[in-house]
C-alpha cells in the first residue's frame, strides 16, 4: 500500500488545533419562527481525534457539520461565533478560499449518501471530473486514479470493478463505502462522516466501523462522524460531543462520557436506553418526555422537563458548559458536584 498521509496546508499553523469552534451559532428564519440548530457552541479538535457527534433526531448535529465545512444551506446561517480550521479562521472565508479548503483539507460524507452520486456516469468518469477540478493535488490524473484505486481496496472494494460502475450497480453498503473513498480522494486532514452507518444492515455497520478505523490508522486522519448509536461511539470514538436541542451538553473523552462520575443527566439517560452498551442484566430505561420544539424552548436548562434532577434553578437559568480539564458539563447540578475550580465557557447567561 502506498497510501501517504494527507497534506497539510501551506498557509496551516501546525501548532494550531486542528479546528477550533467558538460560541458558534446557526439560525434558520427569522421573527418568531425563527430557530437556532445550533447555538454558542464551542468545541476543539486535535489532529488525529476520532470525535462522535451524537445526540436526538432534530438536535443540530447534521448543522453543526455543514457549519464546520462552510455550507449551512439556506435559509440558515451563521449569526454567531467563529470556526478556525488549520489556524484560518473558516467563517470569514471567501466563497473561493472555502472552495479550495472543502475536498483538499476537510472532506464530508453527507446523510443519505449513498444517493449522491451522479445515477448516468460510471464511478470512475465522477472521479476523473474530481480530479481535473483539483489538478494540483495528485501530480497527474493517472496517479489519482491510482491513490483512488488504493482508497477503495482500503474500503475493501474491487478497484477494477467500482470504477466501471454505475451507482445502479451497487449495493447500499458498497455505496457507502465509494463515497468514503471519493470524500478521501483529495487527501483531506479532516472527514466528517454525517451518519454513516444509520442505514446499513448489521454487518455493514460492522464493515464501516472496521473500515473507519483502519483509514484513521493509516491515513492519520482526524474524523468527526455523526450518530445515534452509543454502542458505535464506545466502540469507535476517542472524544464525544453530545448535542441537545441545539446545545453542546457534554463534550470529552470517550471514557469519561461512559464511565466518568460527574455526566449529564441527559448522557446517562442516553446510555441507559441503550441496550447494547448495558452490562447483562441491566433494564433499558427509555427517556420520557420529548426532545423540545426547538421554536418554544422551555426556559433555563432545556433538558430540565425532562431530568430527574431539576432544581428550581435549572428552569430558571441555562447552564453554561463548565469545563474541567477536557471534559465539559453543561449542568448546574453536575457544575455544583465539581466543586469551584472549573473554566467556564462560553460565560454564564447568569452573569451576562
Ligand atoms: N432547511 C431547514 N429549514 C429550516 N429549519 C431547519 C432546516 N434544516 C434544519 N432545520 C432546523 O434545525 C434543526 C436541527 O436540524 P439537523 O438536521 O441539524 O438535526 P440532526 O441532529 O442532524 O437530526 P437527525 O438526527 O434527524 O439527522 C431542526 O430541528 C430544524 O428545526
Ligand atoms: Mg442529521
Amino acid at each position: 500500500m502506498t497510501i501517504t498521509t494527507p497534506r497539510v496546508a501551506p498557509t496551516a499553523s501546525r501548532s494550531a488545533s486542528l479546528l477550533k469552534v467558538d460560541d458558534l451559532t446557526v439560525q434558520f428564519g427569522r421573527g418568531p419562527g425563527q430557530v437556532k440548530a445550533v447555538e454558542e457552541v464551542s468545541l476543539t479538535l486535535e489532529r488525529g481525534e476520532l470525535c462522535a457527534l451524537v445526540g436526538e433526531s432534530g438536535c443540530g448535529k447534521s448543522t453543526l457539520a455543514y457549519a464546520l465545512m462552510g455550507i449551512v444551506p439556506p435559509p440558515g446561517k451563521v449569526v454567531g461565533g467563529t470556526i478556525e480550521f488549520q489556524g484560518n479562521p473558516i467563517t470569514s472565508m471567501s466563497k473561493n478560499q472555502l472552495n479550495k479548503l472543502r475536498g483538499a483539507e476537510m472532506s464530508m460524507v453527507f446523510q443519505g449518501a449513498m444517493n449522491a452520486f451522479n445515477p448516468v456516469l460510471t464511478i470512475g468518469t465522477q472521479v476523473d471530473h474530481i480530479l481535473e477540478a483539483h489538478p494540483d493535488v495528485h501530480p497527474t490524473k493517472q496517479a489519482g486514479r491510482q491513490y483512488f484505486a488504493e482508497l477503495l481496496s482500503l474500503v475493501q472494494l474491487s478497484p477494477e470493478r467500482i470504477v466501471k460502475s454505475f451507482e445502479s450497480q451497487l449495493s447500499g453498503g458498497m455505496k457507502q463505502r465509494v463515497a468514503i473513498a471519493v470524500a478521501l480522494l483529495l487527501k483531506p486532514a479532516l472527514l466528517i462522516l454525517d451518519e454513516p452507518t444509520t442505514a446499513l444492515d448489521v454487518l455493514n455497520q460492522r464493515m464501516v466501523i472496521e473500515i473507519l478505523k483502519d483509514l484513521h490508522r493509516e491515513l492519520d486522519l482526524t474524523i468527526i462522524f455523526v450518530t445515534h448509536d452509543l454502542a458505535v461511539v464506545a466502540e469507535l470514538a476517542t472524544k464525544v460531543a453530545v448535542m441537545y436541542a441545539g446545545r453542546l451538553v457534554e463534550v470529552g473523552d470517550v471514557d469519561a462520557i461512559f464511565a466518568g462520575e460527574f455526566r449529564h443527566p441527559y448522557v446517562k439517560a442516553l446510555i441507559s436506553a441503550i441496550p447494547s452498551v448495558l452490562e447483562a442484566g441491566l433494564t433499558v430505561k427509555p427517556i420520557g418526555g420529548q426532545v423540545p420544539n426547538l421554536a418554544q424552548l422551555p426556559p433555563g436548562c432545556r433538558f430540565a422537563p425532562r431530568c430527574g434532577l431539576a432544581e428550581p434553578h435549572c428552569t430558571e437559568v441555562e447552564p453554561a458548559l463548565t469545563v474541567r480539564g477536557d471534559h465539559g458539563v453543561a449542568c448546574h447540578v453536575i457544575a455544583r458536584e465539581t466543586g469551584p475550580d472549573t473554566t467556564t465557557f462560553p460565560s454564564s447567561k447568569e452573569d451576562a
